[in-house]
């Protein structure tokens, strides 16, 4: 028995300090955890962020080693979709193989905590506004309650700017006053007028969602997502022009998280009195002809849009909603390659970012851009919000279905910046018409059944 023991001691001794006897090194969570976590996770997981516990401490880490091993182990965490590209976008949220495998390593050590000396400092993160007072703040008009229960709410709130003339915007945060709730935000621009309609008609500032924001975009400005930090790039090129008479329509993705809460975004606006040398330009895609049938495994739509003018990619962002699985982006060159812009095979409508490529890359004139969107409507779709399943079609809830894609970027000739707009406004008209004549058709061959 004694023998045992001091075998076990002995055994466990090395252990401790973080060496096995083998020589080999143990991961600890002061040498080799805690960096991972501090990089990775902290950022979302400190108190009043998005994460659902911090991930500050030894103690924050030991309670839930196995749950931490796991779920980075399947990748659901950090939450990042896109799978190709993981080294083409920037700021993408991803681990390493060796990262995981610390994580596998640490708890199959008994989760040790190491030596005092090898925790790094504490992460520091920037809090209120990141860049510096702003040069102008807006403020949505009051607290908007997220009730405790129930489905993600899709808000738009809509901020006149009033402005007399053109105005150049460098940088945007926007500042959620409850980020444990505050899932996404979007800033959309309103040339049209359209929104403050919409907000009057539902008595106030704020309107809900109709699947999209219910107006064609003037452009967008940059948004929110959680534990991202607002920078003031040097360069007045990447400025945005906000013409004159346009809306902020901020459109906010909340998350009930079990308690009634409030948010009251603001949105800080930074100002360069230089024109942007260029102005973005973007492709809208869809395929509103939604109709997926209850048990429907792999309902499929496509869409595909021809460049009118050379243009250099900067940016990308898809859209479905629960059963959506599957969402694939493609262009076909005219020489005749193919080049992939973005495959997310395990859709998640909690976690839908705008990526941006870290090298923006020219498509020529001629160009098919072609998007493929999937959803699943079977029993066994986790997320599917029938039980059992249902007909489930195109529409402004986030049980509905929606599909959509928008690509940002400039044409590589600035005189092609104005006239690409045509063809997108057309396309845009093109899948409504579209939509309202697949629905006709079915209503048709229905009828004579
Ligand atoms: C961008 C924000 C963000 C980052 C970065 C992030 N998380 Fe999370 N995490 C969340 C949110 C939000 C949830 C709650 C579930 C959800 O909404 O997907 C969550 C949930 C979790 C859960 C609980 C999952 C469950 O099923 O109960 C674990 C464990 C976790 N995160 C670990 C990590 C680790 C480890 C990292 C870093 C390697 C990390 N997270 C990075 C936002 C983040």
């Amino acid at each position: 028995m004694r023998l045992f023991r001091s075998l076990f001691i002995v055994g466990l001794v090395p252990l401790l300090s973080g060496r096995a006897s083998g020589g080999e090194s143990v991961p600890t969570f002061n040498k080799d955890v805690a960096p991972i976590l501090f990089n990775n996770c902290s950022n979302c997981h400190r108190p009043n962020e998005v994460g659902p516990f911090p991930l500050l401490t030894y103690e924050d880490a030991r309670k839930r080693s196995k749950l931490i091993a796991e779920i980075t182990g399947k990748k659901i965490m950090p939450p990042w979709k896109p799978s190709v590209g993981h080294d083409v976008f920037k700021d993408a949220r991803t681990l390493t193989d060796e990262q995981i495998g610390v994580f596998k390593a640490w708890v199959e050590a008994g989760s040790p905590e190491g030596e005092a000396k090898d925790l790094p400092p504490q992460p520091k993160f920037p809090e209120g506004w990141h860049a510096g007072e702003p040069d102008m703040i807006l403020k949505v008009g009051k607290p908007f309650t997220i009730p405790a229960e129930g489905p993600d709410i899709y808000v738009h709130f809509v901020l006149p700017l009033n402005f007399d003339k053109d105005k150049y915007v460098k940088a945007v945060q926007i500042l959620p006053t409850n980020r444990k709730v505050a899932h996404h935000g979007v800033i959309i621009l309103d040339g049209s007028g359209t929104a403050r309609k919409l907000a009057q008609k539902h008595g106030g500032d704020h309107y809900p969602n109709f699947g999209g924001p219910g107006f064609l975009p003037r452009g967008f400005l940059p948004g929110y997502a959680p534990g991202q930090t607002t920078r003031l790039e040097k360069s007045d090129k990447v400025s945005i022009t906000v013409a004159k008479g346009t809306d902020i329509v901020l459109q906010m993705h909340y998350h009930p998280i079990g308690k009634d809460v409030t948010d009251q975004p603001q949105i800080g606006l930074y100002f360069t009195d230089k024109k942007p040398e260029r102005n973005i330009n973007i492709v809208g895609m869809a395929n509103n002809d939604v109709f997926i049938p209850a048990g429907a495994k792999d309902f499929k739509r496509t869409d595909s849009f021809t460049l009118p003018a050379d243009f250099e990619v900067e940016n990308i962002w898809g859209h479905m909603h629960m059963i959506g699985r599957e969402m694939k982006v493609w262009a076909e060159l005219p020489d005749g390659k193919k080049k992939d812009l973005l495959l997310i095979s395990d859709w998640d409508f909690n976690w839908q970012d705008t990526y941006h490529y870290k090298k923006p890359f020219v498509l020529p004139k001629g160009t098919v851009v072609k998007a493929e969107w999937t959803w699943v409507n079977t029993a066994d779709n986790p997320r599917n919000p029938n039980s059992p399943p249902k007909l489930i079609t195109w529409g402004e809830g986030s049980t509905d279905e929606m599909s959509g894609l928008i690509i940002g970027g400039i044409t590589v000739n600035p005189k092609d910046e104005g006239p690409m707009w045509i063809p997108v406004i057309l396309h845009y008209l093109d899948i409504e018409r579209k939509a309202v004549e697949a629905t006709e058709k079915r209503k048709a061959t229905q009828a004579t059944k």
